[in-house]
């Protein structure tokens, strides 16, 4: 059975083409841009592309496929959480496809998608997931029932704090890999150097903005090389974000970390995660970068989980909720 997956919840209009057994046959998409990146993201604009966009989308994912829009026995869609306009498009289309072929829908939660393609990807099986992307910084794991938020940030994303920076030092968009490859070129990690930055961890929770306010001041007086910079930022935000997943490791006993989201794909935060679970005795994952990114695959596999584990409703009952929880979601498939 092949399941075509639509993700819409953000910039990222995506469509993948999965077998059941867990097999890509395709993982497309485009992206919405504007000149700041980002930044000037408007809701319906982001929608407008994805309008405009659907169509061309859906036929690259099934001649990259090779089948076709008959052969398709399950459609899935990011109902949750995201920008309401841009979920819209993802469902409309969704739906669409369903009434035409006659088969099921299924709407599914997009944090939780990004878990399950790190456990289908990779060998991880009960993982805390470090879910590290543009707008969410969350971390995760399954108890009782759901998959609980152990902490989360308190104001902005990872990722928008690394591309706010970079915007404000005028590096472009996104700012993530920008700013790790200038971080590569600073001296002051072989003078084991670093600039003292706020450091900002509650419990298990996150924030960024003091520091990204501390950045940009640090920047505009001119007294810091922008690699030293960057060095530092990332020294700290990626410590912050190991400290409060290390934690969420030692309070569930679970022995495995899973990376999710753009930041992921981040060289060091990659080898700090892996130096932590190394002296913890746990095993670190990271899925190849097409499946840390926004992408349509991770909605297509939940999809194909929860419709074999019994999700059923009829097409007009499914709708979007930009808002929920990842700890809102009944876990029945596991
Ligand atoms: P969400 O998943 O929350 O809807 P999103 O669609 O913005 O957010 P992703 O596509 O997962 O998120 O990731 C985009 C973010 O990842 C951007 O903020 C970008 O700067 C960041 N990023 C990408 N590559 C790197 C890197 N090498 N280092 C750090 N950050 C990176
Ligand atoms: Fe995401």
């Amino acid at each position: 059975m092949y399941c075509l997956g639509i993700e819409s919840t953000a910039h990222t209009f995506g469509v993948a083409i999965m077998e059941d057994s867990g097999r890509v046959l395709s993982n497309e998409k485009v992206m919405f841009m504007t000149e700041e990146g980002e930044g000037g993201m408007i809701p319906n604009e982001v929608a407008k592309h994805h309008r405009l966009h659907r169509d061309e989308v859906i036929k690259k994912a099934l001649d990259t496929a090779g089948i076709m829009i008959k052969d398709i026995g399950l459609v899935s869609f990011s109902m949750s959480p995201g920008l309401a306009p841009s979920l819209v498009v993802g469902m409309e289309t969704a739906k669409d496809i369903a009434r035409t072929n006659k088969i099921p829908l299924v709407g599914v939660n997009h944090c939780i998608a990004h878990l399950e393609i790190g456990n289908l990807m990779t060998k991880s099986n009960d993982p805390v997931l470090l879910y590290a992307s543009g707008v969410n910084t969350q971390v995760i794991a399954y108890e009782g029932g759901k998959y609980r938020i152990f902490g989360e940030t308190l104001d902005i994303g990872v990722g928008n704090f690394l591309d706010s920076f970079a915007r404000h030092c005028g590096l472009g968009f996104p700012g993530g890999p920008k700013l790790e490859k200038l971080a590569l070129n600073s001296g002051m990690k072989k003078k084991g150097e670093i600039i003292e930055l706020p450091y900002s961890v509650k419990g298990m929770d996150v924030s960024f903005g003091g520091l990204l306010t501390n950045l940009k001041q640090k920047f505009d007086s001119k007294k810091y090389k922008i690699e030293d910079l960057a060095f530092s930022m990332q020294e700290t935000v990626f410590a912050m974000l190991i400290e409060v997943s290390e934690r969420a490791i030692a309070h569930t006993g679970k022995k495995e970390l899973l990376l999710g989201g753009g930041v992921a794909c981040n060289s060091r935060l990659q080898e700090m995660a892996k130096i932590m679970c190394k002296e913890r005795g746990a095993e670190c994952f990271v899925p190849e970068r097409q499946f840390l990114v926004d992408n349509a695959a991770m909605i297509s596999w939940l999809g194909i989980l929860e419709h074999k584990a019994g999700v059923k409703k009829e097409i007009d009952e499914w709708d979007i909720d930009p808002y929920e929880r990842t700890d809102d979601v009944e876990v029945i498939w596991r």
